[in-house]
């Protein structure tokens, strides 16, 4: 039996841990070959490592708009037309707004928008012309709900979501679809860099059980996901499963955000 992706190309931004990670994994568990970037090279060449010839690793700064193209064009000129390409790379720096300094603000939007907006250009422009491509951003329920502290965070998230939706429209035309996963609180460097030090379990309950003094909701599945929910979802889009299907944001959150 054939895999959903069997023989497609795809391209991960943000693949050295965590979600992009996860995301490497389930795109060859479903046949495709893989270009796994990451601004840390040695990260993402662990991660290649595990795959053997399905995937190669290339160190790649989402917000360097010429590493960017060159990427794009270097992987289309050496491996073939890419059908999918994967928007993980992202940062995240809590405070609250009277503390946010200039240098928080921008870098969420340098990776977290910008960076999407450098690669779906290059992997759009070039599937467009084929008529067929999928570009998957991964974005955050933190989008579309308030939440104290993560202003920045949040506003180059919602940013991502519209941006990737109004691609979407454009390039429907010419057979390319354009959605976005915004997943919840998942178990990653990024989640545990927000905790308390030492306080793993204390932090984990917080976070399902939620914060009524932040307005925080918590979680209705009980859990926190693991980087593997994500990419379920994320594969899902790209395949062709999901071939009716653009424009679309995907909450992947357990409930979180009561999807109200
Ligand atoms: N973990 C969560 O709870 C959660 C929730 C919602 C959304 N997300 C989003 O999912 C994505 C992955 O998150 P994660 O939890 O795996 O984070 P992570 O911090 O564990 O990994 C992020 C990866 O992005 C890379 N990266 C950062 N800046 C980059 C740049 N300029 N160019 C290229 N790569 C860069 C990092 O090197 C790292 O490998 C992010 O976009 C994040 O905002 C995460």
């Amino acid at each position: 039996m054939s895999a959903a992706l069997d023989g497609r190309l795809a391209l991960v931004t943000g693949a050295g841990r965590g979600i992009g990670a996860a995301v490497v994994t389930a795109l060859v568990e479903e046949g495709a070959r893989v270009v796994a970037t990451d601004r840390d090279g040695d990260h993402v060449e662990a991660v290649a490592d595990k795959h053997g010839d399905r995937v190669v690793a290339r160190p790649l700064d989402v917000t360097d708009a010429a590493a960017v193209e060159a990427l794009v064009a270097e992987t289309e000129r050496d491996l073939g037309p890419l059908d999918i390409a994967v928007n993980v790379a992202g940062v995240l720096r809590d405070a609250p707004v009277a503390d946010l300094r200039e240098e928080d603000w921008a870098v969420h939007f340098a990776v977290n928008t910008t960076g999407v907006f450098h690669v779906s250009r290059a992997a759009s422009r070039r599937m467009a012309g084929r008529g067929r491509g999928s570009i998957v951003t991964v974005a955050s329920n933190a989008g579309g709900i308030p939440r104290a502290n993560l202003s920045a965070y949040a506003a180059s998230k919602a940013a991502a979501v519209m941006f990737t939706k109004c691609l979407g429209l454009e390039v429907a035309g010419r057979g390319v679809r354009c959605n976005t996963v915004s997943p919840g609180s998942t178990m990653t460097d990024m989640q545990r860099a927000l905790w308390t030090a030492g306080e793993e379990e204390s932090s984990a309950r917080r976070v399902i059980d939620g914060d009524l003094a932040s307005y925080r909701t918590g979680i209705p599945l009980g859990r926190i996901a693991d980087p593997a929910d994500i990419a379920d979802a994320v594969v899902f889009l790209a395949s062709d499963r999901a071939r009716h299907i653009t424009m679309h944001d995907l909450y992947v959150d357990g409930g979180a955000t009561l999807r109200a």
